[in-house]
């Protein structure tokens, strides 16, 4: 079936090339579909969805009308935005959505929360790069049909046609140190990550020499996780580390056990070397 779209998209693809300078040619997304996208991007009203390659303006026009979210549909076809103009305005939605005609390999990505887009396999692989460095950590992708190969998605859903949510994530490859002060004492963390998209995996040096594992690391947007195991003590203890991420810091908190043994910890780390 996926195959059969593929090659039925790329076909209508080649006849409009004849005709336009399309990357991509308009085939809109079924309304079962729409809302499956706009459920798997969990879209609230604070957000602002940017629609790459709008075409009638449904995606996001339901973004406004069922959840009264803002944004933006950008599109090379000028018809498809007076058709999105006009839509909108049928559906009460013109004050919180606007329909640009501009070519979306040009466009500021910047400003969305969710980005939506129907395209291409070729057009997704070519966006990827600036996908991943214009867009904020914790920005939700979704794609209908197709994937971007070697980036894994947080989430595939499958509702008559396959959708694919990636969480941009935050850039964390590199080497930090932090300084946690344990109930024996201070102890300095070298921590190096190695990151591929979102998956992530490490090892933390501390003292003379000693190496521990950064066991159960995750990345999600913004957010990281993992946990240290402390040997400071009498008795091995868990440190599960969770924190935000910005620029040149990782910092927030460190539950030092479980239970009644557990201790709150606080935790800043700043960035030594690495991507950025
Ligand atoms: C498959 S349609 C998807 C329409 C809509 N997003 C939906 O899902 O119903 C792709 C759209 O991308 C537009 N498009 C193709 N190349 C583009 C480009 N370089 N910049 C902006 N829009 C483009 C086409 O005009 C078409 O409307």
């Amino acid at each position: 079936m996926r195959v059969f779209v593929a090659a039925a998209v790329c076909l209508v693809s080649s006849a409009a090339h004849a005709q336009f300078p399309f990357d991509v040619p308009f085939v809109p997304t079924p309304p079962v579909v729409v809302e499956e996208i706009l459920r798997l991007a969990n879209v609230v009203p604070d957000d602002f969805v940017m629609d790459l390659g709008s075409g009638d303006g449904r995606i996001l026009i339901a973004a406004a009308r069922k959840f009264g979210a803002r944004g933006i549909g950008v599109d090379l076809d000028p018809d498809r935005i007076e058709e999105s103009l006009y839509s909108a305005q049928l559906q009460g939605v013109s004050d919180r959505v606007e329909f640009q005609q501009a070519d979306l390999f040009k466009f500021d990505f910047s400003r969305a929360t969710v980005v939506t887009m129907y395209l291409l396999p070729s057009v997704n692989m070519k966006l990827r790069p600036r996908l991943l460095r214009e867009l904020k950590p914790g920005t939700r992708i979704v794609s209908h049909d197709f994937d971007m190969e070697d980036w894994q998605p947080d989430q595939k859903s499958t509702v008559r046609k396959n959708v694919f949510l990636w969480i941009v994530p935050a850039r964390v490859e590199g080497r930090w140190r932090t300084t946690v002060v344990l109930p024996a004492g201070e102890r300095s963390y070298d921590i190096e990550i190695r990151q591929k998209f979102q998956e992530i995996d490490g090892l933390a040096r501390y003292g003379d020499r000693k190496v521990a594992g950064l066991w159960n690391p995750r990345l999600r947007g913004d957010r990281v996780s993992f946990v240290i195991v402390d040997d400071s003590g009498s008795l091995d203890t868990n440190l599960y580390f969770e924190g935000r991420v910005s620029r040149d810091a990782m910092e927030g908190t460190i539950q030092r056990g479980i239970g009644r043994d557990q201790q709150q910890l606080s935790w800043r780390a700043t960035r030594v070397t690495g991507a950025n």
